[in-house]
Parts: C-alpha cells; structure tokens; sequence
C-alpha cells in the first residue's frame, strides 16, 4: 500500500509546534483508543520533554474496554496522565480539570514557593488528524469559553481559550504526522479513517481488516453478517457479499461494495467495540 506525505508540511508544522510549546506547561496528546501505538508520533516524546504530559485516549467508545484498561496502565507505567474519552460527550471533561491539576502539581507548588497565586496553567492540544483535536477543544471549552489574548497592548499574541480560572487552552491544536516507515501504521490508520479513502485500495484494507478481526475478535464477524470464519478472508468478503447483496447488475458479487461496508461499519463501531493494536506489540 502505497501512502503519500508531504514533508514540507510537515516540517512547518513542527516548526510551529516547537514554538507553541515554548508558551505551555502541559501538552494534551489526543491518541485514537483503537490504535493508542500507530496513532501517536513519538516525536512528541522529543518536544514535549520537561512539560507535563497528558494522554487522552480517544474515541474510547469505539475500542474495547478491555484493551483500553490496559493501554491504559501502559501509558501511566511510561509515567504519563491518562484519561479515556469519547470527546463528543461532555462526560469526563470534569475528570480532565482535576487530572489537569494534578499533572501540573509541581508547577503550581514551584509558582507558590515564588509568590505566584492563581497563574493558570498553559495547554496545548497536539495529535494527528482526525483524532478528534477539534472535537474536543469544542466539547471542552463549550459556550462558556472566553478568548483571552490579542488584549490591546498585546499586538500579535496567541489566542487562549480560558477554561475555568485555573486552565487556559491555546486555540489551535498541534498536528502530529503519523510516522509511516511501518507498513502496519499506515494500514492501521487507514482502517480506522485517519488516512483519506483515495490513497487507498479498499479491497485489500477489508482484506486485513477481516484477518485482524477472525484472529482476535472471534465470533464479531460471524454475528453481524452470518457468514462461517473457519476460512481465508477471501471466503469470508465473498459471503458478506452475498448475505448483503453486494451484486453488480450483470448479477455478479460486487466485492468492492462490500469491502467498503466491512470497513465503515468498523469504523462507526457496528461490527462492535475493536482495538486493532495492544501493548506489547502483538496485533
Ligand atoms: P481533528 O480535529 O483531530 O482532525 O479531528 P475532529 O475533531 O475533526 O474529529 C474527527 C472525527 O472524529 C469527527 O467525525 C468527530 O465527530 C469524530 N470524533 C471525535 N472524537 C470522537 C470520539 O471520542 N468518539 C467518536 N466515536 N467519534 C469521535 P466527523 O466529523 O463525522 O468526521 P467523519 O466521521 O466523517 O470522518
């Protein structure tokens, strides 16, 4: 499979980055709870070093819970904050002030023991795209947002969003390029929907995709489609097909149709709640 990037871009990006987090004292990291691995560039580790850290594992509710509990404990052993999210509810966001708080902990005491009361905390949120960086900047700061910065005086100043008296969010998230040296990322990825459709071959990603869910999530297939998984991904598209009529108008099974519909009814959570990577390696 075949992926295009666009280094220029991506070299401004982190130019910009670099600057931004000059400005913050906690870097918000989104990763997608379905492949916390893949959807993350460790780049980050890099130029987020010294800051405070803060992993929210994202579209959570897509994953399995079970993987997510652990990826979970993976990421707080790598002496990371964690929380889980489905950013497009305001449940957990109260959860995320307090863990906030606590990561920033020795930056308030180092504020205090200097004389500063009540400076708030700086954050950026950084992540690939698509992870849901807009999503939850919107469902986070909601209508209660005050855009602070570009006071008069301050001629070019970043835009802060004031969260509560305690946080403020810098307004434009950090875009994080995936890094696709292993083929398995960028396959990953694309099942999931962070790379755009036309830069991949569906058929082949329906294929993986298949294989990746007999092997792991026995039984998921078979459940939604009625077909029989002790056969080769091939056998088992073939009986999608049929069993959801996927057929050309000479009558012919339409396997393009049907590895599009395997693949949006894994990403929109139908086929159930699936993480396609697990720590350790292993998927
Ligand atoms: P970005 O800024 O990081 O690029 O991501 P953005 O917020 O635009 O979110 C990308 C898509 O992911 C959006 O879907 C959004 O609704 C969805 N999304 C974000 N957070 C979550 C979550 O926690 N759970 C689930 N299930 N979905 C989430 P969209 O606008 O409909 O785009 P698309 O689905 O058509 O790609």
């Amino acid at each position: 499979m075949h992926f295009q990037w666009y280094p220029g871009h991506m070299t401004k990006a982190k130019r910009q980055m670099q600057e931004d987090i000059k400005l913050i004292d906690l870097v918000i990291e989104l990763v997608d709870a379905r492949v916390p691995q893949s959807s993350r560039n460790p780049d980050i580790d890099d130029l987020g070093r010294q800051k405070a850290r803060l992993i929210l594992m994202n579209k959570a509710d897509l994953a399995d819970e079970k993987q997510n509990l652990e990826w979970e404990s993976y990421f707080r052993e790598k002496g990371f904050f964690v929380v889980k999210l489905d950013a497009r509810t305001k449940a957990g966001m109260k959860e995320i002030s307090s863990v906030i708080m606590d990561a920033c902990k020795e930056k308030i005491a180092r504020d205090r023991k200097r004389g500063i009361k009540n400076r708030p905390v700086r954050a950026m949120v950084v992540g690939i795209p698509n992870v849901g960086k807009s999503t939850f900047i919107n469902t986070y700061a909601g209508k209660a947002c005050a855009k602070t910065g570009n006071k008069p005086g301050v001629t070019k100043g970043k835009q802060w969003i004031r969260l509560n008296k305690n946080v403020e969010l810098l307004d434009t998230p950090g875009i994080l390029w995936p890094k696709f040296e292993d083929q398995r990322v960028g396959l990953y990825l694309a099942m999931v929907g962070s790379i755009k459709d036309e830069l991949l071959n569906k058929d082949e990603l329906s294929l993986e995709l298949i294989k990746i869910l007999l092997e792991n999530y026995p039984g998921a297939l078979a459940q939604r489609y009625e077909v029989s998984e002790g056969q080769e991904p091939a056998g088992v598209l073939m009986e999608i097909a049929k069993n959801r009529n996927c057929v050309k108008k000479g009558g012919e099974l339409d396997y393009s149709k049907a590895s599009a519909l395997v693949v949006e009814e894994f990403r929109s959570g139908r086929i159930g709640k699936i993480t396609l990577e697990f720590p350790g390696g292993e998927g």
